[in-house]
């Protein structure tokens, strides 16, 4: 039992990543259309400060967005900012700190953003890990739950007032989830994806980003019924050249270097699709769905299970004290 319940969700992940891989292999990646300069819009990104998260700023700075990159390090968040800026002279670009695995942090995050009366048009949940070994949070949590997860649900949540307010009727503003493909991989009861305790890294992980998704299309839903000018979407970046698979284990990360170079998208190519999420007119009003190279896909069968998506919901708001709904 005990190996089966750690061999199944690794084979169940690596199985996923093939397909991608072989998609990759012999499709033509995203190509990014001309887009209308987005000034005055202002975005916040997690994980900005490399990898994936890089990559959208920068191009969302040179649609003429104000990005913030929101990072839990400090010395990478004010390089990228440096760097960016070296690049384009006219780029609108500051690093807050946020470590999105602390719900404290979270919390100081969005007061200090509040304090600062921007407005905000797009929120990318981006920070990701993958595979990091069993641990907890600071609150306590399980680590990819936490990050990939909980602290996306409460940062999205305490933003929202700012992202209505800055939305309209046929320009919303957008909430764009990085998920991944993994989702698929994912068992789909309610009480695993609330596990506090995880045998295996790969199921967490999956899950996580299940999870996700399933915030993504309940969150959308609620913002529709109550006529809010706001959309939520997943997004699969595909396979990025990034960061997050250097805790493979050495025999697969050494395959994954090898193979990223013949098929992995690089992170602009990755980023381009995020862009075109957070911007494109093409979306405007587009939600609750589950995107890959600008194209709504399908995502797993689970995701779409309603009940799932509403107890998830409610028992998250739970764990973090918030009201189940959103509008009183
Ligand atoms: C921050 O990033 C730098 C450069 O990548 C790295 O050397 C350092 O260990 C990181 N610090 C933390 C606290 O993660």
């Amino acid at each position: 039992m005990w190996i089966l319940s750690n061999i199944i969700p690794v084979l169940k992940l690596y199985f996923v990543g093939l397909k991608v891989l072989l998609y990759q292999l012999f499709h033509k990646g995203f190509t990014l259309p001309v887009l209308p300069t987005q000034n005055g819009k202002v975005a916040i990104v997690t994980g900005g400060a490399r990898g994936l998260g890089y990559e959208t700023v920068r191009q969302l700075t040179d649609l003429g967005v104000h990005v913030i990159i929101a990072s839990r390090n400090e010395t990478e968040g004010l390089a990228a900012v440096k760097k960016i800026c070296e690049k384009n002279s006219e780029a609108q670009v500051d690093f807050e700190f946020l470590d999105v695995a602390s719900l404290r942090s979270v919390r100081c995050f969005v007061r200090r953003f509040k304090e600062r009366r921007l407005p905000l048009h797009v929120l990318i949940n981006s920070a990701a890990v993958m595979l990091v070994p069993e641990g907890r949070t600071e609150d306590g949590f399980e680590t990819h739950f936490a990050t990939n997860y909980l602290g996306h649900f409460l940062l999205t949540r305490l933003l929202l007032d700012s992202l209505v307010h800055s939305g309209k009727d046929g320009s919303c503003s957008r909430v764009v989830s990085i998920s991944s493909s993994a989702h698929y991989a994912a068992d789909a009861r309610l009480q695993d994806l609330l596990s506090m305790r995880c045998s295996s890294a790969h199921a967490a992980y999956a899950r996580s980003k299940l999870a996700q998704v399933l915030f993504t299309y309940r969150l959308h839903h609620v913002l529709r019924c109550g006529g809010s000018p706001v959309t939520a979407t997943a997004l699969d970046p595909g396979l990025v050249d990034t960061g997050l698979y250097e805790r493979l284990c050495r025999p697969a990360r050494l395959a994954q270097r090898a193979v990223a170079r013949l098929c992995f998208k690089t992170p602009a190519e990755g980023a381009a699709a995020v862009v075109f999420a957070a911007v494109s007119p093409d979306l405007e009003g587009v939600g609750g769905c589950y995107l890959y190279e600008g194209q709504r896909i399908r995502s797993s069968a689970a995701s779409y299970d309603e009940d799932l998506q509403a107890g998830l919901w409610r028992n998250t708001c739970d764990l973090l004290d918030l009201q189940d709904s959103l509008f009183d």
